[in-house]
């Protein structure tokens, strides 16, 4: 048996699970990132438009905490919130200190764009890089503090003993054997689970796997029924196009040529937020009135020379993916699964009711997004709540004695459920994709931007039935090296249990709040619903809902307008 010790042990290396990691190593503990991919490859890398901070003389921390509020329709825990908005500048620039290279006004100041439900420019970003710009930086610092980097190793499950997590039992990718991980505390930061819909604007690896793992280890989920549909994803392939072509100055236009964005927000525009704005595209496109499917991103009216220094990657990414030039013509798009504002339940310092356990960054549920999160406000929160996490995981392993003698069972069940799974070679079980593509069409159809009893009953017994199918996987690939079949099924079964919470919670919150709108039940209803789901596993593997209070500190709900 490999057994690994550190104290700390942060799952995933994006921009949430690094700036973790730095701050527990800064804070004196042994850490270790350990992730199924190379760091580089993190998708927090692929977050293109920017990163919330008040920088501006006009702008204010609460400015930036009361848009938060109002983007997340009322549901963040607003204490969350302020901590959020409060400490952005001070990250902001400890990021620069680092070396981010902020694209820059003509008087040297970091640049700021505006962004959707925002009363203020204020993302800063590089170009249209900003997450693969910051995660190298960071990386570099990972790499500064001979932090251990565990590599192409991916965590099947959760060591718990005693009530206490002890650590993860990890299969590094090259070997196939599984590895014990030992940590007093564990940092979850395995990012968004948007694969569990097709397409999505996330990279293949989004596949819930933290919460996947946590949840199945007895950490409750929050919020989960809460999914953004971005506004502007590429036709077919689901490829982000940047919310900052919008706060550039982009159109959307319908098939008429009209901006319809002034029947919806006419305040607004392009720059309600996220949730309105896919709404009015999906109304538009059911109305008769999309091209294909989609509606027009416009650009052309910026000119080349802007494009070409502030949106060049999404440029390219549309000449390469769907052969339009949008310096020349507009390019179709359409809202994408692109955000789970659902995660581990989590306080202001990353830490979860199960203890050991910490999380930040998309698996996590602090809450600051409630049930819509702002454009920007993403890569916030990866760096605010990464770096708190990141000190309340060291300070947690102080008080723990020692490294405890972990019992051979987590890692014997892991075990067992890969010979299980080998066993079924050749038999005539399942193929995993088969499973997985009917799991995203039907969270597509169902669990869409429009919601209502009647489809929402139907992803239930969706779910079950896939559940049950998944019983009978089968695994064609038994090597050891690389066994890419073997971690679709790994992935697989957490993605349904995570799918399974979000749609028991889709169906329990009977009204329409930021990005759940339901059509049998159009309005919010603050009396009812102003609280959290809260999502456990039982031992069947379903979920059991309960209830949490918003800690509400300076703003009570208003009618949300744009
Ligand atoms: O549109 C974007 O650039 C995405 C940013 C985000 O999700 O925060």
């Amino acid at each position: 048996m490999t057994v690994f010790q550190h104290d700390v042990l942060v799952i995933g290396a994006g921009l949430a699970g690094m700036r973790a990691a730095i701050e527990a190593a800064r804070n004196g503990a042994d850490v270790a990132l350990v992730t199924k991919l190379h760091p580089m490859r993190s998708h927090s890398g692929a977050a293109q438009g920017g990163i919330n901070a008040a920088l501006g003389e006009e702008d204010s921390w609460e400015s930036h905490a009361f848009d938060t509020v109002k983007g997340s329709d009322y549901l963040a825990d607003q204490d969350a919130v302020e901590i959020f908005a409060r400490e952005a500048p001070g990250d902001i620039i400890e990021l620069e200190r680092m070396g981010t290279s902020f694209s820059r006004t003509e008087d040297g100041k970091i640049a700021q764009r505006p962004f959707g439900g925002a009363g203020f420019p204020r993302t800063c970003f590089i170009a249209d890089i900003t997450g693969q710009a910051i995660l190298h930086v960071v990386y570099e610092q990972v790499l500064k503090l001979g932090i251990t980097v565990y590599q192409e190793y991916f965590c099947t499950s959760l060591i718990v003993e005693d009530g206490e997590v002890r650590g993860v039992i990890a299969m590094p990718m090259i070997t196939g054997d599984l590895a014990v991980m030992q940590g007093k505390a564990v940092i979850m930061a395995t990012g968004g689970l948007g694969r569990v819909y097709a397409p999505t604007t996330n990279a293949i690896a989004c596949t819930g796997d933290g919460m996947a793992i946590s949840y199945m280890a007895g950490a409750p989920l929050q919020d989960m029924e809460f999914m953004q549909f971005h506004p502007t994803s590429l036709k077919d392939s689901g490829v982000l196009m940047t919310e900052g072509a919008r706060g550039e100055g982009g159109y959307l236009l319908n098939s008429e040529g009209d901006r319809f964005m002034g029947k919806y927000a006419p305040n607004k525009f392009e720059l309600a937020s996220r949730d309105v704005v896919s709404r009015a595209e999906q109304t538009e496109i059911n109305e008769g009135r999309g091209i294909d499917g989609c509606v027009l991103l416009d650009v052309r009216h910026l000119g080349e020379e802007k494009i070409s220094e502030r949106l060049w990657q999404i440029r390219e990414l549309a000449i390469d993916l769907t052969n339009t030039d949008m310096v020349h013509e507009p390019v179709k798009v359409r809202p994408g699964a692109h955000y789970a504002m659902g995660g581990i339940k989590t306080d202001v310092d990353g830490a979860a009711p199960l203890p050991g356990l910490f999380a930040a960054g998309e698996c996590a549920n602090v809450s600051v997004h409630g049930s819509n999160r702002l454009g920007g406000n993403s890569l916030l929160d990866t760096i605010v709540f990464g770096r708190r996490a990141g000190v309340a995981a060291a300070a947690y392993v102080k008080q723990v004695a020692s490294k405890s003698q972990i019992s051979e069972a987590a890692l014997a069940e892991d075990q067992n459920r890969i010979q299980q799974w080998m066993a079924t070679k050749g038999s005539g079980g399942e193929r995993p994709a088969v499973i997985r593509g009917e799991m995203g069409r039907m969270m597509r159809e169902d669990l869409g931007i429009f919601r209502a009893r009647e489809k929402l009953d139907s992803a239930l017994a969706k779910i079950v039935e896939l559940k049950g199918r998944f019983e009978n996987v089968r695994l064609e690939d038994t090597g050891k090296v690389f066994n890419l079949d073997l971690l679709s099924i790994f992935e697989l079964g957490g993605m349904l249990d995570v799918a399974h919470a979000m749609v028991a919670g889709a169906l329990a919150r009977e009204e329409s709040r930021g990005a759940h709108t339901r059509l049998d039940f159009p309005e919010r209803n603050d009396e009812k619903w102003l609280k959290h789901t809260v999502a456990s596993r039982k031992e069947d593997g379903s979920p059991q809902l309960d209830y949490a209070d918003v800690t509400m500190t300076k703003w009570e709900p208003e009618v949300r307008t744009y």
